[in-house]
Protein backbone atom coordinates (compact mmCIF):
# COMPACT_ATOMS: atom_id res chain seq x y z
CA UNK A 1 0.00 0.00 0.00
CA UNK A 2 1.37 3.66 -0.79
CA UNK A 3 2.27 5.77 2.09
CA UNK A 4 -0.07 8.47 3.14
CA UNK A 5 0.45 11.23 1.54
CA UNK A 6 2.12 14.25 3.77
CA UNK A 7 1.04 17.74 3.48
CA UNK A 8 2.38 20.80 5.20
CA UNK A 9 -0.03 23.53 6.07
CA UNK A 10 1.38 26.52 6.78
CA UNK A 11 -0.77 29.06 8.10
CA UNK A 12 -2.93 26.50 10.28
CA UNK A 13 -4.46 29.24 12.49
CA UNK A 14 -6.24 31.75 9.85
CA UNK A 15 -9.63 31.51 8.30
CA UNK A 16 -8.67 29.38 5.16
CA UNK A 17 -5.97 27.54 7.09
CA UNK A 18 -8.27 26.51 9.88
CA UNK A 19 -10.56 25.67 7.32
CA UNK A 20 -8.35 23.27 5.23
CA UNK A 21 -7.02 21.82 8.65
CA UNK A 22 -10.32 20.94 9.87
CA UNK A 23 -11.68 19.73 6.20
CA UNK A 24 -8.36 17.01 6.04
CA UNK A 25 -9.05 16.12 9.23
CA UNK A 26 -12.19 15.38 8.54
CA UNK A 27 -11.46 13.45 5.77
CA UNK A 28 -8.95 11.24 7.52
CA UNK A 29 -11.61 10.68 9.90
CA UNK A 30 -14.41 9.77 7.62
CA UNK A 31 -11.77 7.01 6.05
CA UNK A 32 -12.58 9.20 2.77
CA UNK A 33 -9.61 10.07 -0.07
CA UNK A 34 -8.35 13.60 -0.28
CA UNK A 35 -9.66 13.45 -3.84
CA UNK A 36 -13.37 13.23 -2.59
CA UNK A 37 -15.47 12.31 -5.59
CA UNK A 38 -12.62 9.83 -6.75
CA UNK A 39 -12.95 8.87 -9.94
CA UNK A 40 -11.62 5.32 -11.07
CA UNK A 41 -8.44 6.91 -12.94
CA UNK A 42 -8.36 9.55 -9.68
CA UNK A 43 -4.75 9.75 -8.42
CA UNK A 44 -5.48 9.62 -4.49
CA UNK A 45 -7.73 6.46 -4.54
CA UNK A 46 -4.99 4.28 -3.34
CA UNK A 47 -3.70 6.03 -0.93
CA UNK A 48 -4.92 6.23 2.63
CA UNK A 49 -6.11 9.54 4.36
CA UNK A 50 -3.13 12.44 4.22
CA UNK A 51 -0.88 12.91 7.02
CA UNK A 52 -1.59 16.76 7.88
CA UNK A 53 1.27 19.00 9.87
CA UNK A 54 0.24 22.18 11.20
CA UNK A 55 2.72 23.61 12.74
CA UNK A 56 1.73 27.21 15.27
CA UNK A 57 3.54 30.49 14.15
CA UNK A 58 5.82 29.65 16.87
CA UNK A 59 7.28 26.00 15.58
CA UNK A 60 7.79 27.46 12.37
CA UNK A 61 10.09 30.19 13.94
CA UNK A 62 10.02 32.29 10.71
CA UNK A 63 12.57 34.51 10.58
CA UNK A 64 11.45 36.99 7.47
CA UNK A 65 15.30 37.54 7.12
CA UNK A 66 16.24 34.61 5.48
CA UNK A 67 12.84 32.81 4.48
CA UNK A 68 14.20 30.44 2.02
CA UNK A 69 16.75 29.22 5.16
CA UNK A 70 13.04 28.62 7.02
CA UNK A 71 11.26 27.20 4.28
CA UNK A 72 14.34 24.21 3.43
CA UNK A 73 14.31 23.98 7.54
CA UNK A 74 10.45 23.20 7.32
CA UNK A 75 10.63 20.64 4.36
CA UNK A 76 13.49 18.67 6.08
CA UNK A 77 11.74 18.70 9.01
CA UNK A 78 8.26 17.29 8.17
CA UNK A 79 9.11 16.05 4.78
CA UNK A 80 5.85 17.07 3.01
CA UNK A 81 4.79 15.85 -1.07
CA UNK A 82 2.50 19.27 -0.71
CA UNK A 83 3.05 22.13 0.77
CA UNK A 84 -0.17 24.38 1.20
CA UNK A 85 0.57 28.09 1.94
CA UNK A 86 -2.20 29.90 3.48
CA UNK A 87 0.58 32.30 5.51
CA UNK A 88 -0.27 35.71 4.55
CA UNK A 89 0.09 39.78 5.59
CA UNK A 90 -3.73 39.78 4.98
CA UNK A 91 -4.85 43.05 6.33
CA UNK A 92 -4.52 45.48 3.79
CA UNK A 93 -4.92 48.81 5.56
CA UNK A 94 -2.41 47.34 7.23
CA UNK A 95 -0.06 46.67 4.51
CA UNK A 96 -0.31 50.27 3.68
CA UNK A 97 1.71 51.21 6.72
CA UNK A 98 3.97 48.15 6.68
CA UNK A 99 5.15 47.38 3.44
CA UNK A 100 8.50 45.88 4.25
CA UNK A 101 6.29 43.41 6.05
CA UNK A 102 3.50 42.54 3.44
CA UNK A 103 6.67 42.34 1.16
CA UNK A 104 8.37 39.90 3.79
CA UNK A 105 5.13 37.90 4.10
CA UNK A 106 3.05 38.21 0.93
CA UNK A 107 5.97 38.05 -1.66
CA UNK A 108 9.53 36.84 -0.30
CA UNK A 109 8.41 33.72 1.84
CA UNK A 110 6.21 32.26 -1.44
CA UNK A 111 9.39 32.80 -3.45
CA UNK A 112 11.65 31.17 -1.29
CA UNK A 113 8.81 27.92 -0.31
CA UNK A 114 9.01 27.97 -4.18
CA UNK A 115 12.47 27.75 -4.44
CA UNK A 116 12.51 25.55 -1.92
CA UNK A 117 9.89 23.35 -3.01
CA UNK A 118 11.65 23.14 -6.64
CA UNK A 119 14.49 21.50 -5.22
CA UNK A 120 12.73 19.53 -3.04
CA UNK A 121 10.06 18.17 -5.59
CA UNK A 122 7.29 19.24 -3.51
CA UNK A 123 4.00 20.23 -4.80
CA UNK A 124 3.21 24.07 -3.86
CA UNK A 125 -0.26 25.31 -3.38
CA UNK A 126 -0.64 29.23 -2.47
CA UNK A 127 -3.11 32.11 -2.42
CA UNK A 128 -3.74 35.17 -3.91
CA UNK A 129 -5.95 37.28 -4.14
CA UNK A 130 -9.01 39.58 -6.06
CA UNK A 131 -7.07 42.47 -4.69
CA UNK A 132 -4.39 41.91 -7.78
CA UNK A 133 -6.97 43.91 -10.09
CA UNK A 134 -7.76 47.24 -10.37
CA UNK A 135 -11.79 46.40 -10.80
CA UNK A 136 -12.11 48.82 -14.02
CA UNK A 137 -12.98 45.83 -16.42
CA UNK A 138 -16.48 45.09 -15.38
CA UNK A 139 -16.53 41.34 -16.80
CA UNK A 140 -15.51 38.52 -14.78
CA UNK A 141 -11.90 38.53 -14.85
CA UNK A 142 -9.82 35.93 -16.20
CA UNK A 143 -6.46 34.67 -15.30
CA UNK A 144 -4.40 36.42 -18.46
CA UNK A 145 -6.25 39.32 -17.87
CA UNK A 146 -3.42 42.26 -17.01
CA UNK A 147 -3.24 42.80 -13.19
CA UNK A 148 -2.98 46.18 -11.78
CA UNK A 149 -3.15 46.27 -8.01
CA UNK A 150 -4.35 49.41 -5.87
CA UNK A 151 -2.80 48.82 -2.56
CA UNK A 152 0.39 47.88 -1.22
CA UNK A 153 -1.55 44.62 -0.34
CA UNK A 154 -2.60 43.78 -3.59
CA UNK A 155 1.01 44.92 -5.30
CA UNK A 156 2.67 42.37 -2.61
CA UNK A 157 0.70 39.62 -3.02
CA UNK A 158 0.94 40.07 -7.08
CA UNK A 159 4.57 40.06 -6.93
CA UNK A 160 4.64 36.80 -4.81
CA UNK A 161 2.62 35.02 -7.18
CA UNK A 162 5.37 36.39 -9.96
CA UNK A 163 8.21 34.86 -7.76
CA UNK A 164 6.60 31.61 -7.40
CA UNK A 165 6.53 31.81 -11.05
CA UNK A 166 9.66 32.73 -11.85
CA UNK A 167 10.80 29.69 -9.45
CA UNK A 168 8.64 27.49 -10.89
CA UNK A 169 8.05 24.60 -8.69
CA UNK A 170 5.02 21.96 -8.84
CA UNK A 171 2.49 24.45 -8.05
CA UNK A 172 -0.89 25.53 -8.00
CA UNK A 173 -1.67 29.56 -7.04
CA UNK A 174 -5.20 29.75 -6.31
CA UNK A 175 -6.82 33.53 -6.56
CA UNK A 176 -9.25 33.78 -4.68
CA UNK A 177 -11.57 36.58 -3.33
CA UNK A 178 -14.21 37.65 0.14
CA UNK A 179 -13.92 34.77 2.45
CA UNK A 180 -15.90 34.49 5.08
CA UNK A 181 -17.17 31.62 7.32
CA UNK A 182 -15.22 29.89 10.47
CA UNK A 183 -15.43 31.05 13.88
CA UNK A 184 -13.79 34.45 14.23
CA UNK A 185 -12.71 37.36 12.39
CA UNK A 186 -14.89 37.11 9.36
CA UNK A 187 -18.42 38.95 8.42
CA UNK A 188 -20.47 35.56 8.87
CA UNK A 189 -19.68 34.96 12.67
CA UNK A 190 -20.06 38.88 12.95
CA UNK A 191 -23.83 38.39 11.99
CA UNK A 192 -24.39 35.17 14.30
CA UNK A 193 -22.78 36.57 17.43
CA UNK A 194 -25.64 36.82 19.68
CA UNK A 195 -23.61 39.80 21.11
CA UNK A 196 -25.19 41.63 17.64
CA UNK A 197 -28.48 41.14 18.36
CA UNK A 198 -30.27 44.58 17.08
CA UNK A 199 -27.20 46.21 16.40
CA UNK A 200 -26.45 47.90 13.13
CA UNK A 201 -24.26 46.50 11.05
CA UNK A 202 -22.85 49.07 7.71
CA UNK A 203 -22.03 47.47 4.78
CA UNK A 204 -21.26 48.32 1.50
CA UNK A 205 -23.95 48.84 -1.48
CA UNK A 206 -20.70 49.74 -3.88
CA UNK A 207 -18.70 47.68 -4.25
CA UNK A 208 -19.05 44.11 -6.30
CA UNK A 209 -17.48 40.83 -5.92
CA UNK A 210 -17.77 37.21 -4.91
CA UNK A 211 -18.32 36.23 -1.27
CA UNK A 212 -16.95 32.63 -0.39
CA UNK A 213 -17.31 30.26 2.75
CA UNK A 214 -13.87 29.37 3.63
CA UNK A 215 -15.89 25.79 4.05
CA UNK A 216 -16.38 25.46 0.13
CA UNK A 217 -12.68 26.53 -0.64
CA UNK A 218 -11.15 23.86 1.57
CA UNK A 219 -13.27 21.17 0.52
CA UNK A 220 -11.98 22.12 -3.52
CA UNK A 221 -8.20 22.43 -1.86
CA UNK A 222 -8.36 18.92 -0.32
CA UNK A 223 -9.82 17.83 -3.91
CA UNK A 224 -7.16 19.30 -5.68
CA UNK A 225 -4.82 17.72 -3.38
CA UNK A 226 -5.85 14.44 -4.33
CA UNK A 227 -4.48 15.24 -8.41
CA UNK A 228 -0.76 15.93 -6.87
CA UNK A 229 2.12 14.34 -8.13
CA UNK A 230 -0.75 11.64 -10.43
CA UNK A 231 -1.01 10.72 -13.93
CA UNK A 232 -4.09 13.87 -13.98
CA UNK A 233 -2.24 16.53 -12.39
CA UNK A 234 -3.09 20.03 -13.55
CA UNK A 235 -1.15 22.07 -15.30
CA UNK A 236 0.77 24.42 -13.01
CA UNK A 237 0.15 28.61 -12.94
CA UNK A 238 -2.60 30.25 -11.64
CA UNK A 239 -6.17 29.48 -11.44
CA UNK A 240 -9.48 31.86 -9.80
CA UNK A 241 -11.41 29.72 -7.63
CA UNK A 242 -14.51 31.28 -6.52
CA UNK A 243 -18.27 31.11 -6.39
CA UNK A 244 -20.11 31.99 -8.88
CA UNK A 245 -22.15 35.24 -9.71
CA UNK A 246 -22.16 38.78 -7.75
CA UNK A 247 -22.75 40.71 -5.14
CA UNK A 248 -22.26 43.37 -2.93
CA UNK A 249 -21.22 43.46 0.68
CA UNK A 250 -24.42 44.70 1.69
CA UNK A 251 -26.34 42.15 -0.27
CA UNK A 252 -24.32 39.56 0.71
CA UNK A 253 -24.77 40.46 4.37
CA UNK A 254 -28.93 40.47 3.84
CA UNK A 255 -28.62 36.85 2.30
CA UNK A 256 -26.48 35.48 4.84
CA UNK A 257 -29.11 36.41 8.23
CA UNK A 258 -32.33 35.93 5.68
CA UNK A 259 -30.30 31.62 5.12
CA UNK A 260 -29.25 31.96 8.91
CA UNK A 261 -32.52 32.25 10.14
CA UNK A 262 -34.38 30.13 7.60
CA UNK A 263 -31.67 27.44 8.67
CA UNK A 264 -32.80 28.01 12.27
CA UNK A 265 -29.14 29.05 13.26
CA UNK A 266 -30.25 32.55 14.06
CA UNK A 267 -32.97 33.54 16.13
CA UNK A 268 -34.95 36.06 14.18
CA UNK A 269 -34.88 38.32 17.69
CA UNK A 270 -31.10 37.98 17.60
CA UNK A 271 -30.43 39.11 14.03
CA UNK A 272 -28.43 42.32 13.72
CA UNK A 273 -30.14 45.39 11.19
CA UNK A 274 -27.70 45.86 8.21
CA UNK A 275 -27.27 49.24 6.72
CA UNK A 276 -26.26 49.97 3.00
CA UNK A 277 -23.12 52.32 3.16
CA UNK A 278 -21.30 53.78 0.36
CA UNK A 279 -18.13 52.89 0.94
CA UNK A 280 -16.26 54.69 -2.10
CA UNK A 281 -16.80 57.93 0.07
CA UNK A 282 -15.13 56.36 3.09
CA UNK A 283 -11.60 57.39 3.82
CA UNK A 284 -9.29 54.20 4.27
CA UNK A 285 -5.62 53.49 4.03
CA UNK A 286 -6.04 51.47 1.22
CA UNK A 287 -7.60 51.45 -2.06
CA UNK A 288 -10.25 48.34 -3.12
CA UNK A 289 -10.85 47.05 -6.19
CA UNK A 290 -14.66 48.44 -6.95
CA UNK A 291 -15.72 45.36 -9.22
CA UNK A 292 -13.51 42.35 -8.74
CA UNK A 293 -15.50 38.73 -10.00
CA UNK A 294 -13.08 36.13 -10.31
CA UNK A 295 -13.88 34.46 -13.88
CA UNK A 296 -13.30 30.36 -12.35
CA UNK A 297 -14.27 28.58 -15.32
CA UNK A 298 -10.50 27.50 -16.29
CA UNK A 299 -10.62 26.10 -12.40
CA UNK A 300 -13.65 24.51 -12.99
CA UNK A 301 -12.83 22.73 -16.37
CA UNK A 302 -9.69 21.89 -15.31
CA UNK A 303 -10.42 20.33 -11.81
CA UNK A 304 -13.89 19.30 -13.51
CA UNK A 305 -15.65 20.93 -10.38
CA UNK A 306 -18.18 23.01 -10.97
CA UNK A 307 -18.93 25.41 -8.47
CA UNK A 308 -22.46 27.22 -7.21
CA UNK A 309 -23.73 30.37 -6.97
CA UNK A 310 -22.60 32.33 -3.52
CA UNK A 311 -26.10 32.31 -2.30
CA UNK A 312 -25.69 28.34 -2.95
CA UNK A 313 -22.58 28.39 -0.93
CA UNK A 314 -24.34 29.89 1.91
CA UNK A 315 -25.52 26.64 3.11
CA UNK A 316 -22.02 25.55 3.52
CA UNK A 317 -21.34 28.27 6.14
CA UNK A 318 -23.92 27.55 8.10
CA UNK A 319 -24.10 23.51 8.12
CA UNK A 320 -20.48 23.90 9.45
CA UNK A 321 -21.21 27.00 12.34
CA UNK A 322 -20.94 25.53 15.77
N1 LIG B 1 -9.50 37.01 3.78
C1 LIG B 1 -9.91 37.27 2.54
O1 LIG B 1 -11.04 37.78 2.32
C2 LIG B 1 -9.03 36.91 1.35
C3 LIG B 1 -9.46 37.29 0.07
C4 LIG B 1 -8.66 36.96 -1.02
C5 LIG B 1 -7.48 36.26 -0.85
N2 LIG B 1 -7.08 35.92 0.41
C6 LIG B 1 -5.82 35.15 0.55
O2 LIG B 1 -6.13 33.91 1.14
C7 LIG B 1 -5.04 33.46 1.95
C8 LIG B 1 -5.53 33.15 3.35
O3 LIG B 1 -6.06 34.36 3.92
P1 LIG B 1 -6.73 34.38 5.36
O4 LIG B 1 -7.79 35.41 5.32
O5 LIG B 1 -7.06 33.00 5.81
O6 LIG B 1 -5.50 34.96 6.22
P2 LIG B 1 -5.46 35.18 7.81
O7 LIG B 1 -6.73 34.75 8.45
O8 LIG B 1 -4.98 36.57 8.04
O9 LIG B 1 -4.31 34.14 8.27
C9 LIG B 1 -2.97 34.41 7.99
C10 LIG B 1 -2.12 33.30 8.57
O10 LIG B 1 -0.75 33.67 8.37
C11 LIG B 1 -0.07 33.53 9.61
N3 LIG B 1 1.06 34.44 9.68
C12 LIG B 1 1.07 35.75 9.40
N4 LIG B 1 2.31 36.26 9.58
C13 LIG B 1 3.09 35.21 9.98
C14 LIG B 1 4.45 35.06 10.33
N5 LIG B 1 5.29 36.11 10.31
N6 LIG B 1 4.91 33.84 10.70
C15 LIG B 1 4.09 32.77 10.71
N7 LIG B 1 2.78 32.84 10.40
C16 LIG B 1 2.29 34.05 10.04
C17 LIG B 1 -1.12 33.83 10.67
O11 LIG B 1 -0.71 33.32 11.91
P3 LIG B 1 -1.34 33.89 13.28
O12 LIG B 1 -2.72 33.29 13.38
O13 LIG B 1 -0.39 33.39 14.32
O14 LIG B 1 -1.37 35.38 13.14
C18 LIG B 1 -2.32 33.08 10.08
O15 LIG B 1 -2.23 31.71 10.36
C19 LIG B 1 -3.99 34.57 1.88
O16 LIG B 1 -3.05 34.26 0.89
C20 LIG B 1 -4.78 35.80 1.47
O17 LIG B 1 -3.97 36.74 0.79
C21 LIG B 1 -7.83 36.22 1.53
Amino acid sequence: MKEARRILLLGGTGRLGMAIARHIRLAANASIDACGSARETGPSSARPAPALFAPSRIALALDTRIPLEAAERWIETWKPEVIVNCIAASDVDRCEHEPLEAIRINTDLPGALAKAARRANVHLVHFSTDFVFDGELRRPYREDDPAAPLSVYGESKLHGEKAIASENPSHWIFRISWLYGGRERNLAATLLDPANAGRTIALSVDRIGVPNPVQLLAREIVHAIGYVHGPLQPADGVYHLSCRGQASWHEFGREFVAQAIDAGCLAPGNAPRIEAIHEQTMERPARRPPWSVLDASRYETTFERPLPDWRAAITLALQRAE
